[in-house]
């Protein structure tokens, strides 16, 4: 177990803009700041930071937390794994308690594979620069190659000897389990059950997640016999997801953010000779087309992507429609080929780092144009294909979620296509509208209230002249709503100190408490933070917002950050149902304390008349009517005296 002293460093160093800006291209916004969620997919963003909190929240899928929390679900880590990640991202020292078995061999399973990647990925590296076949062989290849020591020391290249089971025999002397050396593909059982290496005589390129922790490799044959494969990989494991996988990108990264774009290649080698040239910011696919996941990855730290191609006509035609994902991701494409028969590394060799810089910047198309500029090349005078052409460009623009984008490629298009930009426009339109049909199943976790829809039909009554009007079943279905928002004002405001009328200098919280001795909570999550709440201050304390935020009741901690963060709330719904446009609800703090508790208690209310109302229906003994019908009248005035406060706060 982690001592409690070191989570609690943990927790104050680590910055949720940091920790989610490690993952998540962050731009200021208001007080808050907002990104693309990286839960689920999305174009426009609904993640928002706040920094002041601590905490992030997305309105989109409903996930929220701390910066432990975003780490655990964002790299599916255990509690503990994602406090040593954080406290290895700010060189906290970590002190543990003993741990229980299970917890060691949980938390062991998925680190035993990291941790024999790691020592695969240094043997590697000592047979390339201390071993005689490493040094005469591999590292005389990579320099053959023109790659300098420093980038493959920073690379971390390595190679593999040529016999069975060189890296096996040393990794069982160290004490690595057979097991994992198996589940990290490193080593495979043959029929005989007995384990020799997947990479020998090798180059080896190993491949860091974006942490720079190595989870997997691939190893380049030096012979030049056709029938062994150039590359050879690992397998997918627990730690090495292939398509969720860019190599090279941590290395890149910063250079990404920096320089807001990313230069994506195809092989290893490119990535090295680009970095080599001093152009950091680039990553490979690494021979697997361009996955969602990566794209999404890239996203994470520039919406910029420029695609080195290799010059092979065949290869670009073909990956024309996967790159339409990037598109629809958001992202903005450029282009760059190369002359026939060369890649990016072979292209820097040819003519040197200043020539390909000057190459990339000036042959630099955005991918539309570039796409339309292909398959017209290849459409020729056929009228048939050119239609066709006019289909799948306009079908590559309707993936473009921005609008002025989309328009301004519409404009380009038309006059490259020779087509009138009403027909393109038309025609995009046309495309829109069924995707948009395809896609018009309601969002899960839509806030159910919206500014801009009414937000339920409870102040009808005092819309109807008499405010006599029954009420309802449909109107009381449940009070979640307003008992919410009594938990939010508690927790947005509760530490503010007010002096109203009757009342000098008390708590916010103070005051909501008192005023809620006769109402019962409903809501069960509500009902708990009440209660809690409630007990706090009757030993003298002050809840913060914090405590539940924090709490270790993830059905509580969720519950105060969506309402701690929530830019919908009742009280501004009834503002705008009101015309009183107040955008900062603070404005008029009295009103919007007593507007909270008078809506629930007006609910509440509405509940005992229409229950009372239920029993009188059903009583048959006209006494107990009489009486029923009493009690209705008595409460019906409560009713009335709750209407008239909050038509008077209405006003003011
Ligand atoms: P390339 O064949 O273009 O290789 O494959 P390369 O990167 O230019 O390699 P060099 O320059 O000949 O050394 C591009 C990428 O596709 C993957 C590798 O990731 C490679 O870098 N690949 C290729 C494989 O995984 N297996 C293969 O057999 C070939
Ligand atoms: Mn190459």
């Amino acid at each position: 177990m982690i001592n409690r002293e070191t989570i609690d460093k943990i927790m104050e160093t680590a910055r949720i803009e940091e920790v989610v800006g490690d993952f998540v291209h962050l731009k200021k916004r208001g007080t808050s700041l907002i990104g693309n969620c990286p839960f689920h997919g999305e174009k426009t963003p609904s993640f928002h930071v706040s920094v002041n909190k601590g905490i992030y929240k997305c309105f989109g899928c409903g996930k929220g937390g701390d910066s432990v929390r975003f780490v655990m679900d964002h790299e599916k880590y255990s509690y503990p794994e994602a406090l040593k990640f954080l406290a290895n991202k700010y060189n906290i020292e970590v002190e543990e308690t003993v741990e229980s078995v299970q917890d060691v061999e949980a938390q062991n399973a998925r680190e035993s594979l990291y941790i024999v990647s790691a020592f695969a990925a240094n043997f590697f590296e000592d047979q390339l620069w201390n071993s005689s076949e490493g040094k005469a062989i591999g590292l005389s290849y990579f320099k053959e190659r023109g790659f300098r020591e420093d980038i493959i020391k920073k690379f971390n290249l390595g190679y593999s000897p040529d016999v069975w089971d060189a890296l096996t025999l040393d990794a069982v002397k160290n004490k690595h389990a057979e097991e994992y050396l198996e589940k990290t593909g490193l080593a495979i059982r043959n029929d005989k059950g007995k384990l020799y290496d997947r990479f020998r005589g090798r180059v080896m390129f190993p491949i860091h997640n974006f942490t720079g922790r190595v989870i997997g490799f691939g190893g380049r044959t030096l012979k030049t016999d056709k029938n062994v494969p150039k590359y050879v990989n690992s397998p997918e494991s627990d730690i090495y997801h292939k398509s969720n996988v860019l190599y090279g990108l941590f290395h890149a990264k910063k250079a990404i953010r920096d320089l807001d774009n990313c230069y994506l290649v195809e092989g290893y080698a490119d990535v090295l000779s680009v970095h080599q040239a001093n152009i950091e910011n680039v990553v490979a696919s690494s021979g697997t087309s361009l996955t969602i996941e990566q794209i999404r990855l890239i996203g994470r730290f520039t919406q910029n992507v420029t695609i080195l191609y290799d010059g092979d006509a065949a290869g670009i035609k073909a990956s024309l429609r996967g790159l339409d994902m990037i598109l629809e991701e958001g992202l903005n494409v450029k282009v760059v080929s190369f002359p026939q028969g060369d890649d990016p590394d072979s292209y820097m060799h040819k003519v040197g780092a200043g020539a390909f810089k000057t190459y990339v910047e000036e042959n630099r198309k955005d991918f539309i144009l570039y796409k339309a500029n292909i398959l017209l090349a290849d459409a020729g005078n056929d009228p048939l294909k050119r239609a066709g052409i006019i289909r799948d460009i306009v079908e590559s623009i309707a993936k473009i979620p921005d609008n002025i984008k989309a328009s301004v490629f519409i404009r380009e298009c038309s006059s490259l296509l020779q087509i009138e930009e009403r027909v393109l426009l038309s025609e995009l339109n046309t495309m829109r509208a069924a995707k948009l049909k395809k896609a018009s199943t309601p969002s899960r976790s839509q806030p159910s209230h919206h500014p801009d829809m009414p937000p339920d039909n409870l102040f009808d009554d005092q819309a109807s002249p008499a405010g006599e009007t029954l009420v309802t079943e449909s109107k009381v279905a449940n009070d979640d709503l307003q008992e919410q928002e009594i938990v939010r004002l508690l927790l947005a405001f509760g530490h503010e100190l007010v002096s109203w009328d009757k009342i000098d200098n008390m708590y916010i919280g103070s005051f909501i408490m008192q005023n809620l001795t006769d109402v019962t909570f409903e809501n069960k999550l509500c009902k708990k933070i009440i209660d809690h709440y409630r007990i706090e201050i009757e030993n003298g304390q002050l809840p913060t917002a914090n405590q539940f935020i924090k709490s270790q009741d993830r059905d509580i901690a969720d519950l105060a950050i969506t309402l701690s963060t929530s830019p919908y709330s009742l009280s501004e719904n009834w503002y705008n149902k009101h015309n009183i446009y107040v955008r900062d609800e603070t404005v008029n703090l009295k009103a919007t304390i007593l507007g909270g508790l008078y809506h629930l208690k007006k609910r509440k209310v509405d509940r005992i008349l229409l229950d009372l109302l239920q029993e009188i229906k059903t009583e048959t003994d006209a006494t107990n009517q009489d009486i029923l019908l009493q009690r209705y009248s008595f409460i019906k005035n409560v009713e009335r005296e709750i209407n008239k406060f909050l038509g008077s706060v209405i006003v003011k």
